[in-house]
C-alpha cells in the first residue's frame, strides 16, 4: 500500500499514519518528524530547517526532496509507505511523481483528511508530547491518563508544547497550507487518486472510514 496522506495542520494525518502502519505493515514517512529529529540532532540540515519551522513556514524544497530520495531508498519501503505531510507543494508533487516513476512504485491512493478550521485550531493549540516516550496527548480530547499504559515515562508524562503549535504559528501554517498545499486536492483529483474522507470525530471513526474508501472500488469515493 502506497498512500498519501493530505490535510491542514491538525487533521489528524500522523494520529492516523499510526494506525495505518499497524494495519498495513508499511513504515509511515512523516517529513515533520524527519526534519524535527534532524533539528533535535543539530546537524547541518536540521539547523538550516529551524528558522522556516519555527515560523509556520515551508522548508526548502531542495531539503525537504534530499530527505524524502534518502528515505525511500532505504529497503523497509519496498512493501509501502504512508507519506504524512508530503508533498506539500507543486514542486514537491511532480518531484515525487518522477522518483516514484523511476522506482516503479506508483500511488495507490491519496487521502484528503477535512476538518473544520475551529476544529483544527481547537487541535493544535490542544496538543502536547510527553518528552520522555514521545507519546501525543491533546488537553481536551486525549489528556493524560488515557489509554494504554506507558512503560517507559510510568503514566507520568512531562508534557511539552511544539513551538509551532503557538496560536501566531498556527495561523500561517493554515494560511500556508491554504495557499500552497490545497492546489494539490485538484492535482491529485485530476489523476484519480483522490478519496475524500470527514476527518472530524473518534480516532477510531475516522479509521474506519478511511479504510472504507480505501476499499471502495469508485476512485472518486468520500466517506462521511
Ligand atoms: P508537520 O509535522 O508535517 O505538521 P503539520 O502538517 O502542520 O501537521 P501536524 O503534525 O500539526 O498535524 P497532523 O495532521 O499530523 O495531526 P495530528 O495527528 O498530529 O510539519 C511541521 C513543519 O515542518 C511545517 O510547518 C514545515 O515547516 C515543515 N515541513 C514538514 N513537511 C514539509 C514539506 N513536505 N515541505 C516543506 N516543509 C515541511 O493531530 C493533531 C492533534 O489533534 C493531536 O493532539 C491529536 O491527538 C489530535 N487529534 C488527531 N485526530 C483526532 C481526532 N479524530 N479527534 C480528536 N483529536 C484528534
Amino acid at each position: 500500500m502506497r498512500l498519501i496522506l493530505l490535510g491542514a495542520p491538525g487533521s489528524g494525518k500522523g494520529t492516523q499514519s499510526q494506525k495505518l502502519v499497524e494495519r498495513y505493515a508499511v513504515p509511515q514517512i512523516s517529513t515533520g518528524d524527519l526534519l524535527r529529529d534532524a533539528r533535535e540532532r543539530g546537524t547541518p540540515l536540521g539547523l538550516k530547517a529551524q528558522a522556516a519551522m519555527d515560523a509556520g513556514k515551508l522548508v526548502e524544497d531542495a531539503i525537504v526532496l534530499g530527505i524524502i530520495r534518502e528515505r525511500l531508498a532505504q529497503p523497509d519501503t519496498a512493501q509501502g509507505f504512508i507519506l504524512d505531510g508530503f508533498p506539500r507543494n507543486q514542486a514537491q508533487a511532480d518531484a515525487l511523481g518522477a522518483m516514484l516513476m523511476e522506482i516503479g512504485q506508483p500511488i495507490d491512493a491519496v487521502v484528503l483528511m477535512q476538518v473544520d478550521g475551529d476544529v483544527l485550531f481547537r487541535r493544535l493549540t490542544g496538543r502536547r508530547s510527553c518528552k520522555e516516550c514521545g507519546r501525543i496527548f491533546n488537553i481536551y480530547t486525549a489528556p493524560p491518563g488515557t489509554a494504554p499504559h506507558c512503560d517507559r515515562c510510568n503514566d507520568r508524562p512531562v508534557l511539552v508544547q511544539r513551538p509551532d503549535d503557538r496560536e501566531e504559528v498556527i495561523d500561517n501554517r493554515l494560511k500556508v497550507y491554504a495557499k500552497q498545499t490545497q492546489p494539490l486536492i485538484e492535482y491529485y483529483e485530476k489523476l484519480g487518486l483522490l478519496r475524500r474522507v470527514d476527518a472530524e470525530g473518534g480516532v477510531d471513526e475516522v479509521f474506519a472510514r478511511i479504510e472504507r474508501v480505501l476499499s471502495a472500488p469508485n476512485k472518486h469515493s468520500r466517506i462521511s
